[in-house]
């Protein structure tokens, strides 16, 4: 068995003793799209930066590739959701971008012409070359989404966190975003998003956690994608229950 990509063992996550994670248990093999799928306040957001390695766990802990995470920081890049984000402060699209190049080099040592090229490669993968020069604040949603994206390219990670990176972005840039996970995961990049779309769940995920507070199950989408985990992950409040499991079921058939 190789070893996960990302491994996390009975965490427990609390904001000011209160738990808000609990004995939370899953690994995620290298190479895959994995999604993070639960409802509003169900502590995603909270799960992807505590594998970041952002929060102080109560208990348990994360192990990136077998090493604890702090080790392995630089190998991770992060998206956060949009709603964390102060979009009024003044940095323009390439300054934000070369932070994904900035956040490794040590304090001393000039950006290189590398690290331009790979700003550059970056803004022109999500189509947002262009704008370079903009300020954040002047961008629409769907483009401050892919400035974020850019920057996490630019890291040049092994593992990506996106928190929500299909919120407010259109049907063309979802699609861009998607072939873009596709290539990462040809490259054998790990990529863990928070996804709430459970129509396209299926056809965009090959692995999925289901959490909420706890974890409910996690796995390949196929297996994991049942009636009884869904309704155990949004406690019977949804509608679209049979809806869902259907297109699971019929995509296992086509395949
Ligand atoms: N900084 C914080 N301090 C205290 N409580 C917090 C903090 N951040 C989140 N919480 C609480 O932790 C719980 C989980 O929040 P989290 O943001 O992880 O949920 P989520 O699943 O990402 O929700 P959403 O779908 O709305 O983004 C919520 O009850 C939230 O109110
Ligand atoms: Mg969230």
């Amino acid at each position: 068995m190789s070893i996960p990509a990302v491994e996390v063992h009975d965490l427990t996550v609390a904001y000011r003793q209160r738990p808000v994670l609990w004995d939370i248990d899953f690994s995620i093999p290298e190479g895959c799209l994995a999604a993070v799928v639960g409802p509003n306040g169900a502590g995603k957001s909270t799960l992807l930066k505590a594998v970041m390695g952002l929060l102080p766990s109560t208990s348990g802990y994360v192990n990136i590739f077998g090493e604890p995470v702090l080790n392995k920081r630089s190998i991770i890049a992060y998206v956060p959701q949009r709603e964390e984000v102060d979009w009024d402060f003044p940095i323009t699209v390439q300054e934000v971008v070369m932070m994904g190049r900035t956040g490794r080099l040590p304090f001393w040592r000039r950006v290189s012409t590398h690290d331009r090229n790979m700003v550059e490669q970056a803004l022109t993968e999500v189509g947002i070359f262009d704008l370079k020069h903009r300020h954040i604040s002047e961008l629409s949603g769907g483009q401050q989404q892919r400035v974020f994206i850019a920057r996490a390219l630019a890291q040049d990670a092994a593992i990506y966190l996106m928190d929500e990176p299909f919120a407010g972005v259109d049907a063309a840039t979802e699609k861009a975003v998607i072939e873009l996970f596709r290539k990462l995961k040809a490259a054998r990049k790990t990529v863990i998003c928070v996804h709430h779309d459970l129509h396209t769940l299926a056809d965009y995920f090959d692995y999925v956690v289901l959490v909420n507070l706890r974890l409910v199950a996690a796995g390949q989408t196929s297996a994991t994608l049942t009636p009884e985990n869904l309704n155990k992950t949004y406690g019977g409040r949804l509608g679209l229950l049979s809806e869902i499991t259907e297109r699971v079921r019929k995509r296992q058939v086509d395949m």
